[in-house]
């Protein structure tokens, strides 16, 4: 889809690659100036280099004094924040235990990223937007905050923390003009999902992909290009009365459960 985005500021967690990276590109594509925020600070300015009207921060969103700095940086630079995507996600690959043996420094690094990430920079942008008098909030979670999944417990849980908040801040801010929506995706095909499974490496790996394809009625992974189109329809002039909304951009997953004939 397109979007008139022209004179909109965005900024975008998590940018410097996969679904944050094709994210920002859409938006930029449709006239916004993007902010492309990582704490891969070499991976955002090559990722900004290469986008008309990008910028490069370094921002854990993790760490408080950092998203404060960053969002106040932003704010003298480029005059307001209209649309804030929180992106950034991180999940376990080291650990893919049972809750008995799910390490307690594992979960504390997940949800340090992926739920008090969310919070984190919603807190500081929102500010922003309420004295601007509006803007759109778009939260990034996944499949597995809908549906569960076993041996990733701190990723579900952080997951399925970001749908609520993000129905939370929805009826908080809605007063304020702010809209505030959540991409749920699938599957996604990106650097990571291909090391982890969907790559050719050997049997072993064609098979992983093979359990996670049982579970997706399309058959095929997504696209991150799919999922960004997804927050360019939040992101939109013309939709800011849809709010509180989760959009699963996940081939069927969360629709069907398990796909076995029985
Ligand atoms: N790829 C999938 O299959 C999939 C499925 C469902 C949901 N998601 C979610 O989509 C989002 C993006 O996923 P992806 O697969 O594109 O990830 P990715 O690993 O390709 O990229 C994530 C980016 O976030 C950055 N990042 C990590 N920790 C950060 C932090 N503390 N502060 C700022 N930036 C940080 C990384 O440097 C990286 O550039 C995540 O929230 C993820 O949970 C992905």
């Amino acid at each position: 889809m397109k979007a008139d985005l022209s004179n909109k500021v965005a900024l975008v967690t998590g940018a410097a690659k996969g679904i944050g990276f094709a994210t920002a590109k859409l938006l930029a594509d449709n006239g916004a100036r993007v902010v492309i925020a990582d704490v891969d600070a070499a991976g955002a300015n090559a990722a900004a280099s290469g986008l008309k009207g990008a910028t490069a921060l370094r921002m854990d969103v993790s760490s408080a004094p950092e998203v404060e700095a960053g969002v106040r940086q932003i704010s003298a630079q480029l005059g307001r924040i209209d649309i804030l995507v929180n992106n950034a996600g991180i999940n376990t690959t080291s650990h893919r235990v049972t809750i008995d043996q799910f390490p307690i420094d594992e979960w504390d690094r997940i949800m340090a990223v992926d739920l008090r990430g969310v919070f984190l920079v919603s807190r500081a942008v929102s500010a922003v937007m309420i004295a601007q008098g509006g803007g759109r909030i778009v939260n990034i979670a996944s499949v597995l905050g809908i549906v569960p999944a076993r041996l990733q417990c701190a990723y579900t849980a952080a997951k399925a923390g970001v749908v609520n908040l993000t129905r939370t801040m929805a009826i908080e801010l809605a007063p304020q003009g702010i809209a505030v929506n959540c991409v749920a995706p699938g599957s996604t095909l990106t650097e990571g999902t291909r090391n982890l499974f969907y790559g050719d490496k050997d049997a072993a790996m064609k098979e992983k992909a093979q359990r996670v394809l049982s579970h997706i009625p399309a058959g095929r992974p997504g696209q991150v290009e799919e999922v960004a189109q997804a927050v360019l329809f939040f992101a939109a002039p013309e939709t800011g009365y849809t709010t509180g909304q989760i959009l699963s951009v996940d081939g069927g997953w969360s629709a069907g459960g398990f796909l076995r004939d029985f």
